[in-house]
């Protein structure tokens, strides 16, 4: 039988790579397309290392109809996973036309590419996000959106509603979106991870950062919050079993297992670990000392969020695997292999 072809648009960034390997492992054919304007070409080597075998690569912008038209015409693709767009929240409060412009041009071209060539189902990286700070915890997807708090927030949830729309005028069209919440650790073989430019927004590279020495202090926001110990609480997704959701709703899609042409689903692993208790469980699981302080909240944060993934079990069945032991020993083994530590 002829193995179905994913095009994995952001395949050199984080979770793209790690994708990638797991599509590859489960036997699909994949097709890298990224402009690296986020990510650099030793993602695309690693994935290539890991699974062995020459992964072709496309250097590409998903905003470029005529490229992506070439793309198209060149491979013949069963489903797009569309991992290429900004993601740093703050960011985003800076640059919002930046932001709508590429996060939303990015997947609607991808859309309208995928309807010319009769490219029939996507997977689109959603966040959690998208439930701004619910009133009741944990999570389901039927718990109501809320007004984004961010240009990033808002391009996730336009980007929901651009693939509802666009399925129910194309039933030929089926889209999954994926509603990560945080997603942190690396590959076991520590051949590719989280490559952040610049000071790291999000927690776990700080903390890698700051073991490493290359950052003095972590600065814990906020230890005044309305949770057990202070610190604000979220749901760490590990970025292996994240990819391997991804696996999961191509095979729905492509295997024709589910009616619906547009479903969403939370991917996280059902419960929420504090800041605190996440520095702590760092410390003890790779043994080391991390120089914290306790700062001020950062604007913009929620308090807590963690996710119900019932559904996800029920019908992708889908379920994080890895203990944050693992998945915390994996951040820093890729942190150690970066340095050369
Ligand atoms: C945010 C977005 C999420 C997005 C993700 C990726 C929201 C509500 N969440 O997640 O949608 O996918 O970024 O960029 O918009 N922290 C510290 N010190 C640090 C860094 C972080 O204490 O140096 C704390 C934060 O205050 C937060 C937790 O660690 O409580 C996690 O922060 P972070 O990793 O940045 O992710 P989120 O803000 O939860």
């Amino acid at each position: 039988m002829k193995k179905a072809c994913v095009m994995v648009a952001g395949g050199a960034g984080y979770i793209g790579s790690h994708t990638t390997v797991e599509l590859v492992e489960a036997g699909y054919d994949v097709v890298i397309v990224d402009n690296l304007s986020n990510a650099d070409i030793s993602a695309v080597e690693g994935v290539r290392k890991i699974t062995g075998t020459e992964i072709p690569f496309e250097q590409v912008d998903c905003c470029d109809r005529a490229a992506m038209d070439r793309v198209f015409s060149k491979y013949r693709f069963d489903a797009v996973i569309h991992f290429a767009a900004f993601k740093a929240v703050g960011e985003s409060v800076n640059k919002p036309l930046e932001y709508y412009r590429n996060n939303l041009d990015s997947l609607m071209t991808v859309l309208e590419t995928m309807l010319a060539h009769g490219v029939p189902n996507i997977v689109f990286s959603s966040s959690c996000t998208v439930y701004g700070q619910p009133d009741k915890l944990p999570v389901t997807e039927s718990t109501p959106r809320q007004a984004a708090t961010s240009p990033y927030g808002n391009t996730k949830q336009m980007s929901e509603d651009i693939i509802r729309d666009t399925a129910k005028a194309h039933p030929e069209l089926h889209g999954i979106a994926l509603r990560y919440f945080n997603p942190i650790g690396a590959h076991p073989t520590a051949l590719i991870g989280e490559l952040p430019k610049g000071v790291p927004q999000n927690l776990v590279p700080f903390i890698t950062q700051t073991a490493a020495g290359i950052r003095e202090c972590l600065s814990v926001f906020g230890d005044d919050y309305d949770t057990p110990d202070g610190s604000a609480v979220r749901d760490y997704i590990d970025v292996v079993d994240l990819a391997k959701a991804h696996v999961v709703a191509v095979a729905r899609m492509v295997e024709h297992k589910s009616k619906a042409n547009y479903e969403f689903f939370n991917i996280g692993t059902g419960r929420g670990l504090s800041v605190l208790e996440l520095v702590h469980a760092f410390e003890k699981v790779n043994k080391l000392k991390l120089n914290y302080k306790i700062a001020p909240r950062r604007a913009g944060d929620i308090v807590a969020i963690w996710a119900d993934t019932s559904l996800a079990e029920k019908e992708l069945g889908w379920k994080a695997e890895r203990s944050i032991e693992e998945t915390l020993a994996s951040a820093w083994a890729w942190e150690k292999h970066l340095r050369g530590i």
